[in-house]
């Protein structure tokens, strides 16, 4: 069975290991992408960002390529259709700091796809091919390709496509085997990953339903470069270090409170009080899945009105978390 913690290559950039952070819409700020970084994810991803945002000088989208000293090796994802802006794109990324510059090839919203951007461009393989080629003409850094299988369920588009982005620059391609009408339902067909891996001479990750190291490992020992973790890891960072070690430690309650508290905190000083309050909603459910909490903890986060008072109910339920979160915000100061 094959080690995770053996380090690979994406084009230059070095990633010590195998596990890499999805990309998330809406979750992955860099307060998630640090703390996935403590528990052993070897590159992080960002959220896509829009091309023709960054093509506006919206300040909000460029606040999307902000990255911390700490994250590297990071991916910074794009999305467009448009081959010059996404290039101008892209050297927005690599002047922000990123490693790598991904395109997004995968999104099924339809807003996204209407703009012919996202998975819409898996139907449009000529079209998508001169955006990497002018994406890799652009930057230095690696660019790489983060697709799904196809549009059509069945579809075997990747097979096809995936040669072609390699051909025109891509240095490693992320496969998320399920077709953009599936949407997120059903199972990942990873066959096809491994079928992509044995195509192509650049690393491939697979990306969905990976939630065990027994998965990880069999995907890597059947040529995957690595895997990548989206929504098993919400509000579950220990999940990244179980598959790295094998070994499964349920989180003593004290801990998963103080994760969560030094969370919140990393996240009020990334978006200000208000935007994390509500971005916060939906990690309270996702935290109390570890920890064995009473069932009404959950309600009460969410009702609880301000970030503080929130604060105190974890306290309360798990007091012994105070000199964790002094230990944590400690160790981000550094
Ligand atoms: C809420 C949410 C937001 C996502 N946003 C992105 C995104 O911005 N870019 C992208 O390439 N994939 C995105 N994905 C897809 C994930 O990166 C991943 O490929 C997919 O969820 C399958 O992996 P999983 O089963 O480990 O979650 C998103 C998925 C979810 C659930």
């Amino acid at each position: 069975m094959s080690d995770l913690h053996q380090s690979w290559q994406i084009g230059a950039v070095r990633i010590p290991s195998r596990l890499v952070l999805a990309p998330m819409a809406g979750v992955s700020v860099r307060a998630y992408r640090r703390q996935a970084r403590r528990f052993g994810a070897g590159l992080v991803w960002s959220e896509m960002v829009s091309a023709a945002g960054l093509g506006h000088g919206s300040r909000r989208t460029r606040d999307y390529l902000r990255i911390d000293p700490d994250e590297h090796p990071i991916a910074l994802q794009i999305f467009g259709s448009e081959p010059a802006e996404a290039a101008e794109a892209a050297r927005m990324a690599e002047a922000a700091g990123a490693d790598i510059v991904d395109l997004n090839l995968g999104c099924p919203v339809r807003k996204v796809m209407k703009s012919g951007a996202g998975s819409a461009l898996l139907g449009q393989p000529e079209l998508a091919c001169r955006i990497v080629e002018e994406m890799a003409a652009a930057v230095s850094v690696p660019v790489t390709v983060k697709l799904r299988s196809g549009i059509e369920p069945g579809s075997r588009t990747c097979i096809e496509l995936g040669p072609r982005l390699v051909a025109a620059g891509a240095q490693a391609l992320v496969l998320h085997p399920r077709s953009q009408r599936q949407m997120y339902g059903g199972s990942a067909d990873h066959s096809l990953t491994v079928e992509l891996a044995s195509l192509v001479k650049v690393p491939v990750v697979a990306s969905g339903d990976i939630r065990s190291g027994e998965q990880a490992r069999a995907l890597i020992a059947g040529g995957a470069a690595a895997v990548m973790i989206g929504r098993a890891a919400q509000g579950n960072p220990w999940l990244l270090s179980e598959i790295l070690s094998g070994e499964e430690k349920e989180p003593a309650p004290d801990e998963v409170a103080a994760e969560l508290i030094h969370f919140m905190r990393e996240v009020e000083r990334e978006l200000g009080e208000r935007r994390a309050q509500s971005f916060l909603k939906k990690f309270y459910g996702w935290y109390l899945r570890r920890g064995r909490f009473p069932r009404q903890l959950r309600r009460e986060l969410v009702e609880a009105g301000t970030l503080s008072s929130t604060e105190r109910l974890l306290l309360a339920a798990a007091p012994q978390a105070e000199p964790l979160v002094v230990g944590l915000e400690d160790a981000s100061r550094r």
